[in-house]
């Protein structure tokens, strides 16, 4: 969903990004961390503004970076220190742009690009959007000039010219191109240009990066590592202690991104960064969960740290357990605003990085609004980063949603500009699902238990659409046997009781997915987009056609050996600032409701499945309830004969 809400958010640390990195320096400390967080920053716009041109400006400034000119290492804290300033202001502050080539000029021909966003009153400023910015006076002793140098003195030794000086803090990533640093004065409403750092280089932009799993089939005897390079040769991956996979190397290009001839996209425009080069390549010849050593690279571009994988279970074993959330996005590990940040996402990814380590996940499902980079593209990278503790431990599976794929005139069902002008492209280069086809990003696989069904609700799903028939298609094929479980997945919800601008749910999409879901059984739904979480009685066409019943620790239990219909469940609480529920809730359907950050935890046997959505900042569960069938496969083989 694309709406923000607003949210008071708990400063949280991670600790857990800079195991397999040098972080140099220190981060900085966590009271730094997230104090403005805003679904949309008043940053967000800044390169709508008009530039004009600083009046007197300081002849003793400079700014410097802690990295002394030496390359950049993969993920480092960069302290930005400026000095040489007359007159601190509280208008002052610091832009990191990329590459440096980027125009920090005005772009005022540029004017009617804009106008998708909204956004109808200026110009832009900059004819390419920094990457983050931070205010000079995060620096508690700027506007004071705590640390101060005399610049001139009169005869008698006295001090006539003084200035001052302050530094901040910038986590920084290898996304390849140069990075810059430049100061502004203004703020953001007015800004002009004050001083350029130059240009900072990263020691190996061909690194082989941001490595994430994710399943191929329901057989678990395969797995696929996608990751990103500066270097457009294929590369390997070498696992399992011998074994290697070559990759397979994709791109994209400012071409490939949508746009409107009279409204072009920030993708195509001003969001857009040099993606570099999409590695893939499948590991083959694996066991069902067993764990796995790999490493990924070449001998010319240098090797990845060595991380270990665990299979999932096969088919028809015996269980199964999963963490599944939706609209995660990525916040700063700095205090720098981006233009989209999502508040709950580090405390998200902490806390499903612990559930990781417990080994009792086997694939982690994230059902739409992957990154939120929508159009620019520059923020996949810090995505990959943030996920990279538990995408490189266990599948990353994925489903699509609106910030991924709609745009106008590109094929999605929803008219909206929300991908930015993405339309699919990126996410798809990223998230390598086992997918029909390219722009066909609907998917069944098996693990344990169960039989999840992932579907697209960004493309045609109306009974005449081929992703209709194909989950008809699907659905009927489930063999119950191997698989008493069905999980149906989608992005847009089909029940939900907050009170949302566009409304959440698309009435047409519930009047023709809803039916198939009944006809064929299935156990439970999980949605995301609605940014809370929610759970339903046994619901069709808005009524309950069953309720659990407590069992003897108090959990609410759907017995489904007397299936009645699907239990819906969204878990759009992944990351992007809260839903509030209105304060009466009359729909009889909605058992549960929370507006925490938080993900759901499920765990399936053959018999019984046990679902529970954690809060990530306790990890407390705040909701759960089961479901309990007879072992159909038990049940054939009692049968006489
Ligand atoms: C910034 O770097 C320049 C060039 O290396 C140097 O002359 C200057 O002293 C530095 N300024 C500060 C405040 O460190
Ligand atoms: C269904 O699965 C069971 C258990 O794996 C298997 O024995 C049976 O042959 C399967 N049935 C079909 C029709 O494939």
């Amino acid at each position: 969903m694309g709406l923000s809400g607003s949210g008071a958010v708990a400063s949280i640390v991670f600790l857990g990004l800079c195991a397999t990195v040098s972080c140099w320096p220190a981060p900085p400390p966590p009271e730094m961390l997230h104090e403005s967080f805003a679904g949309k920053s008043e940053f967000r716009t800044v390169n709508r503004r008009r530039l004009s041109s600083c009046s007197n400006p300081s002849p003793y400034l400079s700014i410097n970076v802690s990295s002394g000119g030496a390359p950049l290492p993969d993920e480092a804290f960069l302290t930005v220190t400026v000095a040489g300033v007359l007159r601190p202001d509280a208008d002052d502050w610091v832009a990191m742009i990329t590459p440096c080539s980027s125009s920090v000029s005005g772009c005022p021909l540029s004017g009617v690009n804009y106008v998708q966003t909204g956004d109808l009153a200026h110009l832009p400023l900059l004819c390419h959007y920094p990457v983050k910015a931070q205010y000079m006076k995060r620096d508690p002793g700027y506007l004071g000039c705590k640390t101060a140098a005399c610049q001139k003195r009169d005869a008698s030794g006295a001090c006539s010219v003084r200035t001052c000086a302050a530094t901040v803090t910038f986590h920084v990533i290898n996304f390849r191109t140069d990075v810059e640093f430049v100061l502004f004065s203004g703020g953001f409403r007015t800004p002009c240009v004050l001083k350029r750092s130059g240009a900072l280089r990263f020691a190996n932009p061909a690194s082989p990066l941001y490595g994430h799993l994710s399943s191929t089939d329901s057989t678990a005897t395969s797995m696929r590592l996608t990751w990103v390079s500066g270097d457009g040769r294929p590369q390997q991956v070498q696992y399992g202690g011998g074994k290697s996979a070559t990759s397979q190397v994709a791109t994209f290009t400012r071409n490939d991104m949508c746009s409107s001839p009279l409204l072009p996209s920030p993708a195509k425009d001003f969001g857009w960064h040099d993606p570099g080069y999409i590695h893939t390549a499948v590991m083959t010849g694996l066991q069902p969960s067993q764990s796995y050593t790999y490493r990924y690279g070449s001998d010319s571009v240098g090797w990845s740290d060595t991380n270990t994988f665990r299979m999932p279970p096969a088919a028809g074993s015996d269980e199964t357990s999963f963490v599944i959330y939706g609209d995660m996005g990525k916040a700063p590990l700095d205090p720098s605003v981006e233009h989209y940040i999502q508040p709950g996402s580090i405390s998200v990814v902490k806390a499903v990085a612990k559930e990781i380590q417990t080994g009792k996940v086997n694939s982690v499902f994230h059902i739409g609004d992957i990154s939120y980079a929508t159009g620019f593209l520059v923020e996949w990278d810090f995505f990959l980063n943030l996920i990279a503790p538990l995408a490189s431990r266990v599948p990353y599976m994925t489903a699509i949603g609106n910030h991924e794929r709609d745009y106008a005139e590109s094929g999605s069902v929803y008219v909206t500009p929300d991908s930015g002008g993405e339309c699919g492209v990126a996410y798809e280069s990223y998230f390598r699902m086992p997918a029909v086809s390219k722009d066909k990003p609907w998917y069944s696989i098996e693990q344990g238990s169960v039989h999840f069904v992932v579907m697209s609700t960004e493309h045609k799903w109306s009974e005449m659409s081929e992703q209709y028939k194909w989950m008809n298609q699907d659905l009927s094929s489930v063999n119950r046997s191997r698989t008493p479980w069905v999980i149906f997945i989608g992005h847009r919800p089909m029940y939900s009781s907050h009170v949302g601008i566009p409304v959440n749910v698309d009435l047409a999409f519930v009047a023709s997915v809803e039916p198939l879901l009944l006809k064929h059984q299935v156990d439970l739904v999980f949605f995301g987009h609605v940014h809370n979480y929610e759970r339903t009685c046994a619901i069709y066409k808005n009524i309950c056609k069953g309720k659990p019943k407590k069992d003897e620790s108090g959990i609410d239990t759907y017995d489904n050996s007397k299936y009645t219909a699907p239990v819906h469940a969204t878990v759009g609480a992944g990351g992007f600032s809260l839903d509030k529920f209105p304060r009466i809730v009359l729909n009889k359907w909605s058992l549960s409701r929370v507006s925490e950050f938080g993900y759901a935890r499920v765990h399936a046997t053959r018999g019984d499945m046990l679902v529970q959505f954690v809060s990530s900042s306790t990890m407390e569960v705040l909701d759960q309830f089961r479901f309990v069938k007879p072992d159909p496969a038990r049940r054939l083989r009692n049968k006489p004969v």
